[in-house]
């Protein structure tokens, strides 16, 4: 079967990594069509968009966006995420942001004593509001009285579909769930968050056990007792805080992987690594590819090549533990292009 995939490389290591993600991937299944979009920081410079007028109705035609990061320093960050990422991830309804927290073999975790048996969990972000809605303004710019607001907004139909998959996901795992808000503080939002999700656990999913977990204290218990923890659910700027902590106790935030969910498939779903364009080391070809490979696996996990996803997982697994082929950060040598060759080679299909 043909699966039609949308590229955006966007800006700095982005582009480094992608062409890694893609061999894996047309290594491990085969009827893979790429196209790719230059869009991102340098578009802009060029035409003061991130992308063009039509880039959303053209993507809609895609069955799924690879991207690689979003972001350069002569753009200011909000422009350049609201230019592009942000306007993707609401249009196409890509309401969750799926983030596996896993420690690899071979790799070591900051926290000591902590490996793959303590470290496995899956983090759902809601990826459509909340604190991100982008809901606000600037008064009296400039002014001695200037104002700015920025209004979260949480509505009941996105919690709870957001919510509702992560139950489905903890049915599947160890039928655990907790549920990260900061509800003694914040009166309104989420508490809004903790009925609806109770609620919602109560009528349908009375066989999994919903937790709910302040967010600073969720922080501490990510570091103290990773071992306690399988499936979470949290808004959109706690997820996003708690799973750059999970990148960091999987020990680099360039092995951390991300899927931005459509679940009813009516609008292409986009993956992509965690990491930004980070322009400290962009241009050295020293980037780790494994976070955009491991993007790649729930790619192709959504377009249904289940076997061909858990063949770059474990490729991914078999060429950490092995340790010869290490990216500098994880304290080996290799290049991006020799991580990316090594885990296309072990994620090979099969001959039929
Ligand atoms: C992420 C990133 C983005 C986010 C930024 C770049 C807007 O940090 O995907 O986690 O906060 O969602
Ligand atoms: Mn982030």
């Amino acid at each position: 079967m043909t699966h039609r995939i949308a590229v955006i490389p966007g800006d700095g290591v982005g582009r480094e990594v992608i062409p890694e993600g893609i061999r894996v991937l047309n290594a491990a299944a085969s009827g893979l069509e790429f196209e790719e979009f230059p869009w991102g920081c340098a578009y802009y410079e060029k035409t003061g968009r991130m992308m063009p007028d039509d880039a959303l109705p053209i993507l809609a035609r895609y069955d799924a966006i690879y991207l690689g990061a979003c972001g350069w320093p002569t753009v200011p960050d909000h422009v350049s995420l609201w230019g592009l990422l942000l306007p993707i991830r609401k249009t196409f309804e890509q309401y969750v942001n799926l983030r596996p927290v896993r420690c690899l073999p071979g790799v070591k975790s900051p926290l000591a004593g902590r490996g793959p048996a303590d470290v496995d969990m899956l983090f759902v972000r809601e990826n459509t509001e909340g604190e991100y809605s982008g809901t606000g303004g600037r008064v009296h710019s400039g002014h001695a009285t200037e104002v700015a607001v920025e209004v979260p907004i949480f509505t009941r139909t996105a919690i709870e579909r957001v919510a509702r998959y992560a139950f489905e996901r903890a049915r599947e795992r160890s039928r655990r769930l907790v549920s990260v808000t900061k509800s003694n503080a914040s009166r309104y939002t989420y508490v809004l968050w903790d009925e609806v999700v109770a609620g919602l656990g109560a009528a349908e999913f009375a066989d999994v056990t919903l937790e709910r977990v302040h967010v600073d204290a969720m922080a501490a218990r990510m570091v103290m007792r990773p071992d306690t923890i399988d499936v979470v659910v949290g808004s959109n700027l706690f997820a996003d805080i708690l799973t750059d902590l999970g990148a960091a106790i999987q020990g680099s935030l360039g092995l951390a992987a991300s899927a931005n969910l459509n679940p009813e498939r009516e609008h292409p779903s986009l993956f992509e690594p965690v990491h930004g364009s980070a322009p400290d080391i962009a241009g050295k070809g020293i980037a780790n590819p494994i976070g955009t490979i491991w993007s790649g696996a729930l790619l192709l996990r959504h377009l249904g090549e289940e076997e061909a996803a858990g063949r770059v997982e474990k490729a991914i697994e078999a060429v950490t533990s092995e340790g010869e082929f290490l990216t500098a950060e994880l304290g080996g040598s290799a290049s991006t292009a020799e991580v990316g060759q090594a885990i296309a080679q072990a994620a090979v299909s099969p001959p039929t």
